[in-house]
């Protein structure tokens, strides 16, 4: 943790309401009513900071600063990078991002910029090194946001200007040296696309150059790269005057930056979760994706992470809102430090008056002060974290299994014109996310490149794309005792986006020969039966012979390619490899997942199947060197938790009823509800959209 607070609260513009003392007054009364520690200053804070150029105004935000820290309020202080003042947009038209298209935005909007443009990098340096001078060693200021939503703007969040253009060829040049290595690696004699001059090169674009997938995939990992120096100068900028630790909001699936590489820049890893609540009845897929996307966010540094933004009631750019339901508040809260996050925080404090967000959800609405339900609900997640922060200090959840999610291969797969064009990737790692968490099994969510070392059971689905030394990490993985599950269309093209030829790369760890694959029309769909059951073979069908040795679990129903592996499992050294070969549906997921956790010896921390809508996961002490990438205080380090009560053997079972109705858990042994008091003896009783948070009750309670 920060400290040893869970933070509770989140974005606060009070600049809004300069004038209007008493708002600003009433704000910390209720803050405190509402158990709020912590709120993010500054982010879009630009015009108001630096209102003329070089004519800086900070008095202000240090008053505001103060006023907070006497009430014991700390701040989380944003750069204003995430939206541009007129006067720097007049003056200087290059910081003015230029579309795929060729055409300069006009001014306005947010998340906007040229992250090249040397005068952007300078006008917002300068800001930043001033706020860190001024604000970087205040005693309640405790973490840099670095500015806000990176490349959130247009659809591939890139600039195409000219200084952009320049900087991808001069990162071409040194990645590839040659132009007959770019021609290469592009497989450029296709189409004739061979480039004799570096300055023929161009971004993708729709009027232009967008079919030569090396080119893609190299501008998509150009943008990250450029976008990571632009925060590298921002995070110089406010640590010249100041030790603190600096983060930035990432947005968990986000196709347009390569969240792997970026978070190297952070020393802690925050992000903005806001699921589509209520969107049905069925509240699961939300909460699948939810929780997928926190894990995500845990898993980049193996570390507890922000919520840094969330709503507490209902956002305002859906096509339609609907309300949390009474409960939903407190359940989405917990569920995200369920899952790892240190704090609960919102978009926003107070609801604004005026312009784009006037509507969108916050603590304080425009009537009604603390007299709302919204109001009531945050200040009972303000009363409950504290309660907790005892037991959670030094934990984190420490998953046995891992689903590899992997920005290059999701850019590569959606990229590439193959069996089919309306591949979704994210959508597919959640469909396998979901058969975890229905079953109560954690699963870290991790890249390509990360370690595989520790899991137990690691599933890579359309893990198209083999980078590097990918396959052999694999194959160790396998040989030592992991079982790996992969399905079709994985393991077909090398880092750029050329095809493997010969032989597929892990054909020894699958234990197949891969031959061709079937996008099957509906009329054409196939089935397998597994178990017991039958189930549908659609969509990706991958026709493969297994190799001797290959059991095969299930194989196709129909057609010319009847009778070939459908699942195909393949002992390996100590481990097992399973090749899934069709997309299926979630009940197969669900049973096969089932097999597999069985045969890994996985189970949920209550030991009993769940029913359908209830989840559990677990946090529990880190260990000493789980932690290796958080730097500064923001280290929630093995040896603070060592004091916790986590540190006496415990750990702590967050339970979470996303269902309409209550249910009930029976055979679960005996835990104490750590919010309520209560102890339960084999059977949990669980309210409707709500979370307990239990640990095991040991002979003192009995
Ligand atoms: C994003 C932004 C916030 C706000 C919210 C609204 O997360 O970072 O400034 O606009 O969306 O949901
Ligand atoms: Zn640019």
């Amino acid at each position: 943790m920060l400290g040893k607070r869970l933070l509770h609260g989140g974005d606060y513009n009070p600049e809004q309401w300069l004038e209007y003392p008493e708002v600003l007054e009433e704000d910390l009364r209720l803050m405190k009513e509402a158990g709020v520690n912590c709120v993010t200053l500054g982010v879009f804070s630009w015009a108001m900071l630096e209102p003329r150029e070089g004519e800086y105004d900070f008095d202000w935000l240090e008053e505001c600063i103060d006023r907070l820290g006497k009430e014991g309020i700390q701040v989380i202080l944003a750069t204003p990078s995430g939206a541009m003042p007129h006067w720097l947009t007049q003056k200087y038209p290059e910081v003015m991002q230029v579309q795929a298209d060729g055409r300069r935005n006009l001014p306005g909007k947010r998340h906007n910029f040229c992250y090249t443009s040397p005068v952007m990098r300078r006008k917002i340096s300068s800001l930043d090194e001033r706020l860190s001078q001024r604000f970087g060693s205040k005693e309640n200021v405790i973490l840099w946001h670095i500015s806000n939503e990176l490349g959130g703007n247009f659809s591939d969040g890139a600039c195409h200007c000219p200084l952009c253009q320049e900087a991808f060829r001069i990162w071409l040049k040194e990645k590839y040296g040659t132009l007959e290595r770019l021609n290469h690696a592009w497989w450029g004699r296709f189409w004739s696309h061979v480039y004799t001059d570096w300055n023929q090169i161009h971004s993708p674009a729709p009027n232009g150059e967008w079919t030569m997938t090396g080119l893609t995939l190299d501008w998509k990992r150009f943008v990250t790269w450029q976008m990571s120096s632009f925060c590298r100068e921002e995070i110089e900028a406010v640590r010249s005057a100041s030790s603190l630790p600096v983060t930035t909001n990432l947005m968990g699936f986000f196709k347009n930056l390569d969240y792997s590489r970026l978070k190297n820049q952070f020393d802690l890893i925050s992000w903005d979760c806001y699921p589509y609540w209520h969107r049905s009845r069925d509240e699961v897929p939300e909460a699948v994706w939810a929780a997928a996307g926190h894990s995500m966010m845990r898993s980049m540094k193996k570390a507890p992470f922000l919520l840094m933004e969330s709503v507490p009631s209902a956002v305002n750019w859906r096509e339609y809102n609907p309300l949390k339901r009474p409960g939903m508040h407190m359940l989405s809260s917990l569920q995200a430090v369920a899952h790892g996050a240190d704090s609960v925080l919102y978009f926003q404090w107070r609801k604004g008056r005026g312009a784009y967000e006037k509507f969108h959800g916050a603590v304080i609405d425009h009537l009604n002060g603390r007299e709302t339900r919204t109001f009531r609900e945050v200040a009972e997640v303000g009363a409950a974290l504290p309660r907790l922060e005892p037991y959670l200090e030094g934990t984190v959840n420490r998953p046995k299994a891992a689903i590899v999610f992997d920005w290059e291969n999701w850019w590569a797969l959606e990229d590439t014109t193959g069996p089919r064009l309306d591949l979704d990737y994210p959508a597919c790692i959640v469909d396998h996310f979901r058969a975890f968490w229905e079953a109560g099994i954690e699963a870290d969510i991790i890249g390509m490149e990360d370690s595989l070392a520790g899991y137990q059971l690691v599933s890579a689905p359309l893990n198209y794309m083999y980078r590097g030394d990918y396959g052999d990490r694999v194959r160790q993985f396998v040989e030592e005792g992991g079982i790996y599950v992969t399905t079709c269309f994985s393991g077909c093209v090398d880092e750029s986006d050329l095809c493997f030829t010969g032989h597929h790369p892990l054909e020894d760890v699958l234990g197949l020969v891969p031959e061709e694959i079937d996008a099957p029309s509906e009329d054409f769909a196939n089935s397998f039966i597994y178990g017991e059951k039958e189930y549908p073979a659609q969509r990706l069908c991958a026709v493969v012979h297994p190799k001797p040795g290959a059991r095969v679990l299930a194989a196709y129903e129909k057609d010319f390619y009847a009778g070939s592996p459908a699942v195909l499992e393949n002992k390996r050294g100590k481990g097992m490899a399973y090749f899934l070969a069709a997309i299926s549906n979630l009940d197969f997921l669900r049973a096969f997942y089932r097999d597999v956790f069985r045969q890994a010896g996985l189970t949920n921390a209550l030991g009993i199947d769940l029913p359908y809508g209830v989840t559990v996961t677990e946090r529990l002490l880190q260990e000493e060197n789980d932690n290796a990438g958080m730097g500064g205080d923001a280290g929630m380090g093995g040896k603070a938790g060592m004091r916790g009560k986590a540190g006496e053997g415990q750990s702590l079972v967050f339970v979470m009823n996303f269902r309409h109705d209550p249910a009930e858990l029976s055979g679960i042994g005996q835990w104490r509800d750590v919010l309520s008091g209560q102890v339960f003896q084999d059977v949990l009783p669980m309210d409707k959209l709500s979370c307990r948070v239990l640990e095991r009750v040991t002979a003192q309670y009995c």
